[in-house]
C-alpha cells in the first residue's frame, strides 16, 4: 500500500500531510507530521498541486483558505473534530452581541464560518503569544475552556470562555488519579500535557505544550522516562524521534476517533479518486484569510 501511495503521490504531484494523533500506518507514509500550526505552515511552503490532509475538518478548511491554488483532499468526511462544532457561527455571533468591542480569538479547532467572525487565530503552539500581544485586557476565547483558561493563567488577562463549556473529550478523559499513580510507579518520569487538558491535570504537568512542543521537550530533556497527557498517536512520533527514551500514555484509550476515520486505505482511495475536495465558500474564505493576516501581522510574521 504504501508502494503504491508513494506512485500515486508522483505521478499526481501531491503530498501528504498528517497531524500527530494519526494513525502509525498513516505517519509513516506522510511527507509531513506536525501539530496544528507547523501544518498550516507547511500547506503553504509544499510545492504541489495535492494535499491529502491527514487530519480533521478544521484543518483542511484552513490548509484550503491558505492555498485557493491547491486542492486539498480529506480522505474522509468523517473526520470532524468534535470541539469545533461546540461553537457554531451563530453561538459566536451572540457572545459578541453580550460583549461588544471585546476582541474574538479563536482557536484553529474552529469551523471557517466561526472563524470568518473573529479577530485573530490561534493554534495550542501561540494561544499566550496572541493573547499577551492583544491591546485589551479582556479577550473572547473559543471554543476550548481548557486552553482559555491555560491563556488566562498565562496571561493574567480576563479571558471569557466561549462557550462556557467547550473542550474535547478526549482530553477530559485524563484522570488526576491516574497521573498520580503513573508518577509513583515511574517518579523519574516527566508528565507532559496538552493544554486542552483540564487545569487540575495541567498542574500536576513538568510541561504543557502543543503537540509537537511536547515531541521538543522530550527531545531536549534530561529525563529518559515521559508520560503522555494527549492523544495516543504522539506515541508513535515521539517514540520514533526518541528511540532511546521511554514514553508512557497517561491513559490508554485517550483515541481521538474522529482522527482515527483516515486510514491508509483511504489515503491510496483519496488519491486515486482525487477525493474528498475541501473547499470553503469565496466569502467566508476571504474573511477568514483576512483574520489569518491580523494575526500573522500582530505576531510580526512575515
Ligand atoms: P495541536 O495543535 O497541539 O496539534 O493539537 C490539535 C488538536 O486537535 C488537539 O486535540
Ligand atoms: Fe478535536 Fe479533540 Fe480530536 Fe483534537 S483530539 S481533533 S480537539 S476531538
Amino acid at each position: 500500500m504504501l508502494g503504491r501511495i508513494r506512485e500515486l503521490k508522483r505521478e499526481l504531484n501531491a503530498v501528504i500531510l498528517a497531524h500527530n494523533y494519526q494513525p502509525s500506518d498513516v505517519q509513516d507514509s506522510a511527507d509531513f507530521v506536525g501539530d496544528s500550526l507547523e501544518l498550516s505552515m507547511k500547506a503553504t511552503e509544499v510545492k504541489a498541486k495535492y494535499i491529502v490532509f491527514a487530519g480533521v475538518d478544521f484543518m483542511a478548511e484552513q490548509a484550503a483558505v491558505l492555498n485557493p491554488d491547491k486542492v486539498i483532499l480529506l480522505p474522509d468526511l468523517g473526520a470532524r473534530c468534535h470541539m469545533a462544532w461546540m461553537l457554531p457561527r451563530s453561538l459566536l455571533l451572540e457572545y459578541k452581541r453580550r460583549y461588544p468591542g471585546t476582541p474574538v480569538v479563536l482557536y484553529v479547532n474552529t469551523l471557517a464560518e466561526a472563524k470568518a467572525e473573529a479577530d485573530y487565530i490561534c493554534t495550542s503552539a501561540n494561544a499566550v503569544e496572541v493573547v499577551k500581544r492583544i491591546p485589551s485586557e479582556r479577550v473572547l476565547f473559543g471554543p476550548d475552556v481548557n486552553l482559555a483558561r491555560f491563556v488566562e493563567s498565562r496571561t493574567g488577562k480576563e479571558i471569557i470562555a466561549v462557550p462556557s463549556n467547550g473542550h474535547c473529550y478526549v482530553h477530559l478523559s485524563f484522570a488526576p488519579e491516574d497521573i498520580s499513580r503513573l508518577r509513583e510507579a515511574y517518579p523519574d518520569a516527566e508528565v507532559l500535557a496538552h493544554p486542552e487538558c483540564t487545569p487540575e491535570v495541567q498542574s500536576m504537568a513538568d510541561f504543557i505544550g502543543s503537540t509537537s512542543k511536547m515531541v521538543r521537550r522530550a527531545k531536549e530533556s534530561e529525563a529518559r522516562r515521559f508520560i503522555i497527557a494527549t492523544e495516543t498517536g504522539l506515541l508513535h512520533r515521539l517514540r520514533r524521534e526518541c528511540p532511546d527514551k521511554e514514553f508512557i500514555p497517561a491513559y490508554q484509550n485517550a483515541v481521538c476517533i474522529y482522527m482515527k476515520r483516515i486510514t491508509l486505505e483511504k489515503v491510496y482511495e483519496s488519491l486515486k479518486r482525487l477525493r474528498y475536495v475541501v473547499e470553503v465558500p469565496t466569502e467566508i474564505a476571504s474573511k477568514v484569510a483576512g483574520v489569518l493576516r491580523n494575526t500573522f501581522e500582530l505576531l510580526e510574521v512575515s
